[in-house]
């Protein structure tokens, strides 16, 4: 039996907080194996730095992953380059620097294969199709890995849950992001892949997304352009946590939900 955290966009230096105080003691209570966090909003809400990513993985994360937001930090396309546990969507152009997916290896010689597709409705960036690209990842890298988790990077719940039933039966884990809201869907399918269609967000919940209520509220309603900070309170790790089995899927899942208690 092995124990996955998967937790959702870090944001900003509040979620980030909450993360590398709780994170150490998470993974000795829970007995986690493997823990993978989304960090495509941890710095300033906005992408990621190396110097942010590997705090992550000293608290105790053994692979960064990332989103839309990807490109956000000026410089970070050549520190990425050189990230042995940071990945960036695997469905972007192949031009994109970055690794397009991690294996993760526990102390038993257990191994995790860890990548994001971005999905393509209502998303900006032109990506190769999520469900071909996991597809394909999955089909290459066999008897690579013994267990994959393949996060869906997306703003629509139906192409998430989508390629949760494409993916049941090859993944261990099927996971959203993106909307920074978690979903009450935790779910294990028929075939033994864990689904969540969102994992929500570690970060301020007294906000927009992550964001201060007041600029967001009024950008809807006057519709001119002004920053959006990121909030300060209610912060909330939010995430899976999922049983494996051992046959490289999942026996029991459940959303994972952290208070803030001090
Ligand atoms: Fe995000
Ligand atoms: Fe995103």
């Amino acid at each position: 039996m092995k124990k996955l955290l998967f937790l959702g966009d870090v944001v900003g230096a509040p979620g980030r907080e909450i993360l590398l105080r709780e994170l150490p003691r998470l993974r000795a209570e829970h007995a986690l194996d493997w823990v993978v966090v989304n960090g495509e909003n941890s710095a300033g809400g906005s992408g990621v730095t190396r110097i942010l990513a590997d705090e992550f993985v000293k608290a105790g994360a053994d692979v960064v992953t990332l989103g839309d937001h990807v490109w956000d930090q000026r410089g970070f396309e050549i520190e990425i380059a050189t990230a042995p546990k940071i990945c960036r969507p695997a469905n972007l152009p192949a031009q994109c620097p970055g690794k397009t997916n991690i294996i993760t290896t526990a102390p038993d010689g257990s191994r995790l294969l860890v990548f994001t597709v971005l999905g393509r409705q209502f998303m900006r960036q032109h990506v190769e199709s999520p469900f071909d690209t996991a597809d394909r990842l999955l089909r290459e890298l066999a008897g690579q890995y013994d267990f994959a988790l393949v996060e869906i990077h997306a703003e629509a719940t139906s192409e998430k849950i989508a390629l949760g039933w494409y993916l049941d039966g090859r993944a261990a884990l099927v996971v959203g992001t993106h909307t920074h809201v978690a979903t009450a869907d935790t779910r294990v399918l028929p075939r033994g892949t864990a689904y969540q269609t969102d994992a929500g967000m570690c970060g301020p919940h007294e906000g927009v997304i992550g964001r201060e209520v007041q600029p967001v509220l009024a950008a809807f309603l006057d519709g001119m352009p002004r920053r959006f900070p990121v909030a300060k309170s209610d912060c909330r790790l939010n995430g899976v946590l999922v049983t494996l089995g051992s046959d490289g899927l999942a026996t029991a899942a459940e959303r994972f939900e952290l208070f803030d208690k001090s």
